[in-house]
């Protein structure tokens, strides 16, 4: 199975048109491709009811489950706007610059377990760690730390921040170093294979190039997924 993943993040969808222009260039959904559609709280309910053939995940969650927090929200109140709600992104670059630590990483997760909602972890590195030669132990911290409480995320998406928006992806090599650095990880710890997805600057130019990678099974696509358009284009050639 391969997993195709639109990020919209905080961006206006206009969730009609999107729809229709993706099936216009979208010919055929095949069970082999799952595609997964992440848009924003207040959208969640319109694309469960629109996107039949698609799968729902929410971008963010709280690490409580009720109570006096003021902007958050909860597991189960995500499951409330969306029935078919099966994925929620954690540990995403953007979410942990605004202080999603790995302890709160692991929370949210939790909160996610007890919903029955599958968590979809986020990991990577910043250009600094990255040319320091610390990829290695950065990346195996977030995951030891994600995996010492038993949390089990569905899927695993190495997302380096020093291509997330940039319009440059990560060159073959460095996706294939930090893929396998995940799943020697995994491996190492006996851990039901995960599928590894690459995220940062997906669009239709690179696309191909990178789900030729033997190990990957998906990507997470932000600014070229919010076109339905282009983002159609992507799932032609994935
Ligand atoms: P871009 O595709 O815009 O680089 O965003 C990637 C991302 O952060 C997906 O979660």
């Amino acid at each position: 199975m391969k997993y195709l993943i639109a990020n919209w993040k905080m961006n206006s969808i206009d969730i009609e048109k999107w729809k229709n222009e993706f099936e216009d260039h979208y010919k055929k959904f095949k069970d082999s491709i799952e595609i997964i559609v992440c848009p924003n709280f207040i959208d969640l309910s319109e694309c469960s009811e629109k996107f039949i053939n698609f799968n729902i995940g929410a971008q963010d969650v709280s690490c409580h489950s009720e109570g006096s927090f003021t902007g958050q929200i909860s597991a189960k109140q995500l499951l409330g706007a969306s029935k078919r709600l099966k994925y929620c992104i954690v540990g995403h670059s953007e979410a942990r610059s605004k202080g999603d630590n790995n302890l709160i990483v692991r929370e949210k997760s939790e909160q996610l377990r007890n919903n029955k909602i599958e968590p979809i972890l986020c990991i990577g590195e910043d250009k600094d760690i990255l040319s320091k030669g610390k990829r290695e132990s950065f990346l195996l911290e977030q995951l030891n730390s994600y995996f010492e409480t038993g949390l089990y995320p569905r899927l695993i998406a190495y997302e380096p921040i020093w291509a997330i928006g940039t319009g440059r992806a990560a060159d073959q090599k460095n996706i294939i170093e930090a893929l396998e650095i995940i799943s020697n990880f995994l491996e190492s710890k006996k851990l039901k294979k995960i599928p590894l997805l690459y995220g940062g600057s997906v669009s239709t130019e690179n696309i191909e190039e990178i789900m030729s990678l033997s190990n990957l099974a998906g990507c997470l696509v932000g600014n070229s997924s919010l076109d339905g358009k282009e983002f159609a284009r992507i799932a032609e050639k994935f």
